[in-house]
């Protein structure tokens, strides 16, 4: 009887995650910014296990965690993101890591492979300072300027500040050495509950949604809360409030079926309830997988501004800030998820798009990529209550390091 192939150690992968988790613990989620000192713990515990998978990395200047295998064959780039949203979910990102971690240990350490797993965790995935900064940078991305130009959205520190005080400051970026890999591979939670409603356990992904951000800005006057009249007030705020209501009216009728839009952050100036707002500012965020859709709301948005400016009470202007372009994940690395699915998930996978951004969306453009997703506990995300099931995360990190075997032998 042949020996079965050496699979994903899942007391392994859990005790992992465990440990990331207790870095910058936050109730029973983390609480991990890009560069706080909980995510740079983060990254030098994934430096401190490569030696386990025959690995040698290091931090680059942006923050990235990259690595290299001196094993002869075929490698595979994989990996995803270790900071964490502001207060939020523990797997968001970690797992991703863990699970190319995993990989790696098990297939680079296994002499009947002939090739490896090269391991990365990408900085600022989570957008604190940018978006997808770290995998921008690795494919050639983002400039020096675009780096000086870059602040915490929650703090304000700079960015160059933030590399200097985690030892950054003039250690140099790494980038993509072209032809090195056959692909990317990254697996997630999958953020939503499709996977759970169904009984699966994995998601194929097909492909990842573009993400277009809008800082719209609202200028009124700033008076008196008390003795000036309702029918004098040049209140931004209320324009602002109006405006969210306007774009939910409109959008349903002019976006396609899984089209999302949100405003995350409302900010009014001075902010205190005796003044009238004199300006009012919100983040807004469309996502879809067609850029089409996208750029037809993009052009009702600008109409319903123009509108707010020619009733004259209030000033209104949207400026683009992230305007990222939807991936297809690759066909292959698809059929290789569902065939690793079909032999140890009893094939309960289904084929998705991805309504989050991921990194792999990045390394689409200059490479062959591929994700997979596991269940999320009540579709839960961004929130520290984030979970799945220990057993869907075993599932997971078996159907994974297939996945890698599979590509990697072809
Ligand atoms: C990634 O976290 C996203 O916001 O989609
Ligand atoms: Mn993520
Ligand atoms: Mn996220």
């Amino acid at each position: 009887m042949p020996h079965p192939a050496p699979s994903a150690n899942g007391a392994r992968v859990l005790a992992d995650l465990n440990a990331l988790r207790a870095i910058g613990a936050y109730k029973s989620g983390v609480h991990k910014p890009t560069f706080s000192e909980p995510h740079l713990a983060s990254l030098h515990w994934l430096v401190a296990k490569l030696p386990e998978a025959g690995l040698t990395g290091a931090i680059d200047g942006i923050g990235n965690v990259l690595t290299t295998s001196a094993k002869p064959g075929a490698k595979l780039l994989a990996g995803s993101h270790l900071e964490s949203q502001n207060y939020a979910g523990w797997l968001d990102g970690p797992l991703g890591v863990v699970y190319a971690l995993e990989a790696a240990r098990v297939l680079n350490n296994d002499a009947s492979v002939a090739g490896s797993v090269e391991v990365a965790a990408w900085c600022d995935e989570e957008g604190h300072f940018g978006h997808f900064l770290g995998s921008r940078s690795y494919v050639g991305g983002v400039s020096e300027a675009d780096i000086d130009a870059a602040t915490d959205r929650t703090s304000g520190r700079s960015m160059r500040e933030a590399l200097k005080a985690a030892g950054l400051a003039g250690v140099a970026r790494q980038t993509a050495e072209r032809g090195r890999h056959i692909g990317y591979l990254e697996a997630h939670i999958e953020q939503g509950r499709s996977l759970e409603s169904e009984g699966l356990r994995i998601g194929v992904v097909t492909s990842i949604v573009g993400i277009w951000q809008y800082r719209i800005s609202f200028t009124g006057e700033q008076n008196h809360a008390g003795t000036t009249r309702m029918a004098e007030r040049r209140d931004a705020g209320l324009a602002l409030a109006k405006f969210c209501v306007a774009i939910d009216q409109r959008f349903p009728s002019i976006c396609g079926p899984r089209t999302v839009w949100t405003t995350g952050r409302i900010t009014l100036d001075p902010g205190a309830p005796s003044i009238i707002p004199g300006r009012a500012e919100m983040l807004f965020q469309i996502r879809d997988a067609d850029v089409a859709v996208v750029a037809r709301l993009e052009a009702a948005l600008n109409a319903m501004a123009e509108d707010v400016n020619a009733q004259g009470r209030c000033s209104v202007t949207t400026d683009c800030i992230r305007k990222g372009s939807p991936a297809l994940m690759d066909s292959r690395f698809q059929q290789a998820i569902e065939a690793a699915s079909l032999d140890v998930a009893g094939g309960k996978s289904v084929r998705m798009p991805s309504g989050a951004g991921h990194d792999a969306q990045v390394l689409s453009t200059i490479m062959p990529a591929g994700m997979l997703f596991v269940p999320s506990i009540g579709g839960i995300s961004h929130h520290w209550t984030e979970n799945t099931a220990d057993a869907d995360i075993v599932t997971g990190a078996q159907v994974y390091v297939e996945t890698c075997r599979r590509l990697l032998a072809h």
